[in-house]
């Protein structure tokens, strides 16, 4: 038992990538949306009109991770518009340049695979909204 509490904490604090909408064009800013510990393919947005969002982070990626970011707008995680990977680092961001963000989402992909623009959008589940947790 003692063994299957140690592989679940593992398994739990593995997981622990978190997805950030920023009001700033640089991953920064006040009244971030984020979605604490949240899984693979899975949406981190929100339907509201006007969203202010204009950059979009992963925080917390484990060493030797290969991740992509996906950005969307349109409400939640309908348009898909900027692609980004980690490159081996623990963050990510990524800049509209102009478009508001309504949603972020991640995906695994293969060691030293390029990044690749023809894969589906990956929101197949949505998560409610929720607010930055303290860092
Ligand atoms: C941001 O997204 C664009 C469009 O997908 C991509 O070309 C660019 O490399 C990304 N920037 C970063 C820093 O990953």
């Amino acid at each position: 038992m003692k063994f299957l509490a140690t592989l679940l904490t593992l398994a739990a604090s593995a997981s622990a990538i978190d997805l950030y909408l920023h009001t700033d064009n640089n991953c920064g800013g006040s009244n971030a949306l984020c979605c604490n510990g949240i899984n693979p393919n899975t949406c981190c947005g929100t339907t509201a009109n006007g969203s202010p969002y204009q950059s979009v982070a992963v925080r917390g990626i484990q060493q030797g991770w290969n991740i992509q970011c996906r950005g969307y707008d349109n409400g939640q995680c309908n348009r898909l518009q900027t692609i980004s990977g980690n490159n081996g680092g623990n963050f990510i961001c990524n800049r509209s340049n102009g478009f508001r963000y309504s949603g972020v989402g991640y995906n695994f992909i293969g060691r030293k695979r390029a990044i690749d623009s023809t894969l589906k959008p990956e929101c197949s589940k949505k998560r409610l909204d929720n607010f930055c947790l303290p860092e």
